[in-house]
């Protein structure tokens, strides 16, 4: 396989992180619990959960809609959650970022408006192999609401994209790229600047799919220069039921509203409606106001522990990870690019990931099991699916040890 990049060892205070997440010190099935599946969604410090409560405990109102102090202070919390998610991501302004219900939300959202305004028949589409369904499925309705075809970047067999053929599907009928930043399956770190400038050169928009990155990489929107970008909030330590869209003002200002409604106008008439100007043409209803504040108390969370330090940290438990698999008889690592997150799946011959991952349940090891939500991908890998197992910052090369023990374990009970 393809080496891991060598890095320097770095240290994370890994004793403070793990008694800031309650979840961490509970027992499953009578053990530890070994929390192998951030992919999925990553556990939530107390200084989150504390945001909330006290959201909902002392400042609960409704935003953009009141003269009263409650409504008037929160109008400026959740702002404020809006600016810090713009700090963080380093976007232009903070009209660029729209609050969603998650990563899949955010997708929903560009492909029905940019559709109805940019999208017709004969246009294309492209997306890669490698996709979540949330990065396919809403581009294939449009293509089938707008005649429009869906083109498909291919990957080699380390799981990376094969940016010739990507460069070779780029013409004057494509009109949109979405792409992933990190492969949930595979934990490929797709070279994305390098397909934004490919594109760009065409004047082709493209819509990043941050959700496997925000939580692992330092993601600057304005040096990427992607003209989309979207994450979930419960990724990334925060609550569920929230995440981010960022676009670029002149993106956002040419698309019409998702969905219409409350929040959304400036005038309304049974003959004509006004919208309201970015961002809040595109948050109709009340939002969750809670799950914004408990977001922007989670990125302070990474950021005080600096993204630099937990890129390191996960890398380093990656290449241990990776290097104890890769030992084991029978077992096949798929994914083996050369830029890639924590992530690691894997098969083991003659073993259906489900069994695999049962028996590690019964050690208190949670990994996911299946086809990740890939299902062109694990196709093409010709496998029912994999066990997967996806790291955050306060997973310890010892919980490690005991995953590749009772990985073990689990092999010869099934064979
Ligand atoms: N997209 C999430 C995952 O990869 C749910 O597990």
């Amino acid at each position: 396989m393809t080496a891991l990049k060598a890095i320097d060892k770095t240290t994370i205070n890994i004793e403070k992180i793990r008694a800031d997440f309650p979840i961490l010190s509970r027992k499953v099935n009578g053990k530890p619990l070994i929390y192998f599946d951030n992919g999925a969604t990553a556990q939530k410090p107390q200084q989150v959960i504390d945001r909330i409560d006290h959201y909902y405990s002392y400042e609960n109102a409704n935003i953009h809609r009141g003269v009263h102090t409650l409504s008037r202070d929160i109008t400026i919390g959740y702002e404020n959650a809006r600016a810090a998610i713009q700090k963080h991501l380093n976007a232009a302004n903070p009209c660029e970022i729209i609050f969603t219900k998650g990563t899949t939300d955010a997708i929903n959202l560009v492909a029905s408006s940019f559709s109805k305004r940019f999208i017709s028949k004969g246009d294309e589409i492209i997306v890669s192999v490698m996709e979540h369904h949330s990065n396919i499925l809403p581009w294939q309705q449009v293509c089938e609401e707008k005649e429009a075809v869906l083109k498909v970047i291919p990957i080699n067999d380390a799981g990376e994209l094969v940016l010739d053929e990507y460069n070779k599907l780029l013409n004057e009928k494509t009109k949109i790229i979405a792409i992933a930043h990190v492969s949930n399956t595979l934990g490929t770190i797709n070279p994305i600047k390098e397909i934004i400038s490919a594109a760009h050169a065409r004047n082709i928009p493209v819509l990043v799919d941050g959700a496997q990155a925000v939580p692992h990489l330092k993601v600057d929107v304005q040096e990427l220069d992607c003209d989309f970008y979207c994450f979930s909030g419960h990724k990334v330590f925060g609550p569920t039921g929230i995440g981010v869209l960022y676009g670029k003002e002149k993106w956002l200002n040419q698309i019409p509203p998702y969905q219409v409604g409350g929040g959304t106008i400036k005038t309304v008439s049974f003959e004509k409606t006004e919208y309201a100007d970015i961002p809040l043409k595109f948050e109709a209803g009340t939002p969750d106001i809670a799950g914004t504040l408990g977001l922007a108390t989670a990125i302070d969370y990474i950021n005080e522990i600096g993204l630099d330090a937990i890129t390191t940290y996960e890398h380093e438990l990656l290449v241990y990870a990776t290097e104890k698999l890769q030992k084991l008889q029978g077992v096949k690592i798929l994914g083996t690019a050369k830029e890639k997150a924590g992530v690691l799946s894997f098969i083991v011959e003659g073993i259906h990931p489900f069994d695999i991952g049962t028996i590690l349940d019964q050690m208190g090891i949670a990994v996911r099991t299946g086809h990740h939500c890939t299902q062109p991908l694990v196709a093409y890998y010709r496998v029912p699916g994999t066990v997967r197992v996806s790291f955050a910052f306060y997973n310890t090369f010892e919980e490690i040890n005991v995953f590749i023990k009772g990985l073990e374990k689990a092999i010869i009970m099934l064979k």
